[in-house]
Parts: structure tokens; C-alpha cells; sequence
């Protein structure tokens, strides 16, 4: 008979029951979690009185018995044990013997353990998502050190817009992931609270420490009511929306790594390492690593709305739907985990084109925006005057084959006597990327010191 199962019931459970019901399957992920909390419950019930010194170091040692056997491999999983609390629980009852092993259980119940091994596994997660976001910024800023003065077209509406440097891309990309960041932090600030003491969701009456063992599992404190500790799962919604931000980062640097490694663009060239080939065109080599990343990113989605629709109709406390709250989790987390590290190698071992870069900036007039600055700022033209006078400039250009930033300074000064011989200096490539030097704009002078930011920022980090 399984051990959830009392005295209460005559029969065993039917084959299809254990395999609807059970989550041994996949929360075996949560040994280590689950043994952890269970040392904690058991130095603390001993010290508490509740049980015999001698009996928590049986506990203890026959715990750790566990957790080798589980890591060695040799631990045999039955899925009639249900879930991993029981699978646990019933190999240290045999190590031990009943009447030891079945006392680890006194004041708690599987309600408050499966919500602590949960948050225990989700706190440890969001710690190793910033360490991979952090290596991940790490890349992008030595990527970017070396192209302050690299220039490529900057884009809206997918058009060309104006002349930007390679590193301002890649610091917006930052920026990103710099978020990203603060957000595990700052979601892990919140939960960092111990369910375990909780019980099935009243608490209960043995004189337990819970603040002991909150302590020890390295939480601030216990979590201040029962009920809300056995029902709360806001840490799993938390690290599945932070990870949905996180992959909407990737997935948006993703298609632009698609676009640059295009023909069309020639921006950059993937390293062979991750690049794949096409079984029918042997000229072919695919971004499938940035498209993967793209698409792995709707399965986040789905985890995250996933669990929402799970708990949104639930009354408190715990309900067995909870359950299907752990497969998301541990997919998005494995899934972000993997990216961050793919994307990391991606960027490492692609080859930058500064020339293709540079030379797409030719096209698309993209310093028109500089020659309305000089009438204003030479002229004292309105804005909205220069706008208007720079659109005609732009179509002569257009009519004459050639892109304003070339454009003979006559055919400028047919459109409107106001413009100086002085003006093509203003309106070279280089000239309008180093014009936008306010903060945070794509100046060299203004990278440099967004670099310096953030390189200050992870240094203290
Ligand atoms: N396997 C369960 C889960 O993952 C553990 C808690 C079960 N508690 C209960 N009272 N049935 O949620």
C-alpha cells in the first residue's frame, strides 16, 4: 500500500490512478530541494524537543543515504510512491526503519513541503539566470568595445533611418537584459519567505521553530500565514513572466541576428560551430540556432498562461490542480537556461562585417535628418520649414542618383539659398552618428560612456 495511503482505505489504488495522479515523473527534478528541507524540518524538530537527538541524526544520516543514492543513480522510482516526498520518505523508512523514518513527517504535511522544495528550486533558479544574463551583457560589451566607431544604418519601421554605431545597438540590447535582471532580483527579494511549518494549511500544534528553519534554508524569514503558504505560487508566476521578458530580450536580438546573417543584409556571418546546413541545398547554411530562440520563445508564453488559468479559479488552500504548476516552470527555466548559453556562444564565434555595415549605411539618405539640424541650427529655419525643405533635397537626391550625404552642395543650394558651402561636412555619415552626442544617444563619445556604465555596473555586481 502507498504510503499516503491510511488505514482509511481497503484497496489499493487502480494502475491508471498512479499514473493520472502521481508526479513523480518530473518532481524527482526536486530531490535535492526536498532532502534539503527535510534536514532542516528534522535538526529543527530535535532541537524543538519533538524528537530525540538521536533520532534526527538517524534521520539525518539516513537523508543523505538518500540524496547519494538518488545522485549515484542506483535509487529505483515507483511511480506508486506518487510524488517525490513519498519516494523520499519511504526509502529513509526503509534505511532507518518505520518507527524513525515515520517521524520526520510530525508537523508538516505535503502541502507546505512541495511548496517549499518549489520555491527552494525557483529562488535557486532565478540566482543562476542572472549569473548567465550577466555573462550574457559580458559578451555583448566586449562585442561592443571593439565598434564604437563601426557604423550601420540604425532602423524604424524596419527602414532606413539614421547612421548609428554598432556598440549603441548592441547597449540597447543591454539595457534589455540589464532589466532582465533587476526583475529575478527583485522577485527573489519578494519571495524569499520559508512556507515549511505551514502544515496542511492551519499550522499546527507542535511547538516548532519555523523562524529556525527559514533561517536555515537561507529564507529572510517564514512566510507570515499559513494558508497563503501552501497556496501561494506567485514565486513560479513571477520567475515565468521574468523569463517571458528575458526570452522576448533574445527573441528580438534573435531576429535581428536572422536579418544581418541574410544575403540581403551580410552583416554578420555565424560561426560553422552554430550554424546547420540544409539536407537538399548544399550551399546552404541556417541561422537555426537564432530561430530557435525565437520560437522556443512562444512555449515560455504558454507556460506562463498556463498557469495562470490554473490557479485563477482556485479556492484556498491546496487543491491537487496545483500540481501541474512545476512542468512549466522547470521548462521555461531549462529552456532560458539553454539560451542564455547558445546565445552566448553565438555571439562569441560570429564574424562582424564592419564593411557591409558600413557600406549599407550609403542608402536611404540616412543623414537627411542632420541637413533640417543644420537649417535650424545655421539658418534659424523652423523645424517644420526644414523638415519640408530637407523632402525636396531628399527627392533631388533620389532624382540624381545619389544619397544626401553626397550630394553636390549646388544642387543644395538650388533647393534653398539659406544653406552654406559648410554643409557637407555636417551631413557625412560619421558626422551625423557623432552629432547625436546627448545622453544615451549613438555618438561615440556618448557610447563610450554607456559602456562605462554598464562595465561599472557589473563590476559592482
Ligand atoms: N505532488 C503534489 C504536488 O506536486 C504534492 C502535494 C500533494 N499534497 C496533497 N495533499 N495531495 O502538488
Amino acid at each position: 500500500m502507498a504510503k499516503s495511503r491510511s488505514g482509511v482505505f481497503e484497496k489499493e489504488a487502480s494502475e491508471l490512478l498512479n499514473r493520472f495522479n502521481a508526479s513523480l515523473p518530473f518532481d524527482k527534478k526536486l530531490y535535492k530541494e526536498d532532502i534539503e528541507g527535510s534536514l532542516a524540518h528534522a535538526a529543527m524538530l530535535s532541537e524543538q524537543g519533538i524528537l530525540t537527538k538521536d533520532e534526527a541524526n538517524s534521520i539525518a544520516l539516513g537523508l543523505k543515504k538518500v540524496l547519494e543514492e538518488i545522485e549515484s543513480g542506483r535509487f529505483v522510482f515507483d511511480i506508486q510512491d506518487e510524488d517525490i516526498h513519498m519516494a523520499v520518505e519511504k526509502r529513509l523508512s526503509e534505511i532507518v526503519g518505520e518507527d524513525i523514518g515515520g517521524r520526520l513527517h510530525t508537523a508538516r504535511s505535503r502541502n507546505d513541503q512541495v511548496a517549499l522544495d518549489f520555491r527552494l528550486y525557483v529562488q535557486k533558479n532565478s540566482l543562476h539566470l542572472i549569473n548567465l544574463t550577466a555573462k550574457l551583457i559580458n559578451t555583448l560589451l566586449t562585442i561592443a568595445k571593439e565598434h564604437t566607431d563601426t557604423l550601420l544604418p540604425g532602423m524604424t519601421h524596419l527602414q532606413h533611418a539614421q547612421p548609428i554605431n554598432f556598440a549603441f545597438h548592441l547597449l540597447a540590447y543591454m539595457s534589455m537584459f540589464r532589466r532582465d535582471i533587476g526583475r529575478f532580483e527583485s522577485s527573489h527579494k519578494r519571495n524569499n519567505f520559508s512556507p515549511l511549518g505551514s502544515a496542511a494549511m492551519a499550522g499546527t500544534p507542535y511547538p516548532i521553530d519555523r523562524d529556525k528553519t527559514a533561517k536555515e534554508l537561507g529564507f529572510d524569514a517564514p512566510m507570515s500565514n499559513a494558508m497563503d503558504g501552501v497556496s501561494d505560487r506567485d514565486f513560479a508566476l513571477e520567475i515565468l513572466f521574468n523569463i517571458s521578458v528575458l526570452m522576448t530580450h533574445i527573441s528580438r536580438l534573435a531576429e535581428e541576428l536572422i536579418l544581418w546573417s541574410s544575403t540581403e543584409f551580410k552583416f554578420i556571418i555565424l560561426s560553422d560551430e552554430y550554424s546547420t546546413g540544409s539536407s537538399i541545398m548544399p550551399q546552404k547554411k541556417n541561422p537555426d540556432v537564432p530561430e530557435l530562440l525565437r520560437g522556443k520563445t512562444g512555449r515560455v508564453y504558454g507556460n506562463l498562461i498556463g498557469l495562470f488559468t490554473v490557479l485563477k479559479g482556485l479556492p484556498l488552500a491546496y487543491n491537487k490542480d496545483m500540481q501541474e504548476d512545476k512542468e512549466g516552470v522547470f521548462d521555461s527555466v531549462e529552456t532560458a537556461v539553454i539560451s542564455l548559453k547558445i546565445l552566448n556562444e553565438l555571439l562569441k564565434t560570429m564574424s562582424i562585417n564592419k564593411e557591409n555595415m558600413s557600406k549599407a549605411c550609403a542608402k536611404g539618405h540616412l543623414s537627411a535628418t542632420d541637413l533640417a539640424d543644420y537649417l535650424v541650427t545655421h539658418a534659424n529655419i523652423p523645424f517644420r520649414e526644414a523638415h519640408f525643405i530637407t523632402g525636396k533635397a531628399v527627392a533631388r537626391a533620389e532624382e540624381l542618383g545619389v544619397d544626401i550625404s553626397e550630394i553636390n552642395v549646388k544642387e543644395l543650394q538650388k533647393i534653398d539659398g539659406r544653406i552654406g558651402d559648410d554643409v557637407g561636412r555636417f551631413l557625412s555619415l560619421e558626422a551625423s552618428m557623432n552629432a547625436r552626442n546627448s545622453k544615451g544617444g549613438t555618438a561615440t563619445s556618448a557610447t563610450l560612456s554607456q559602456i562605462k556604465e554598464i562595465e561599472e555596473w557589473i563590476k559592482s555586481f
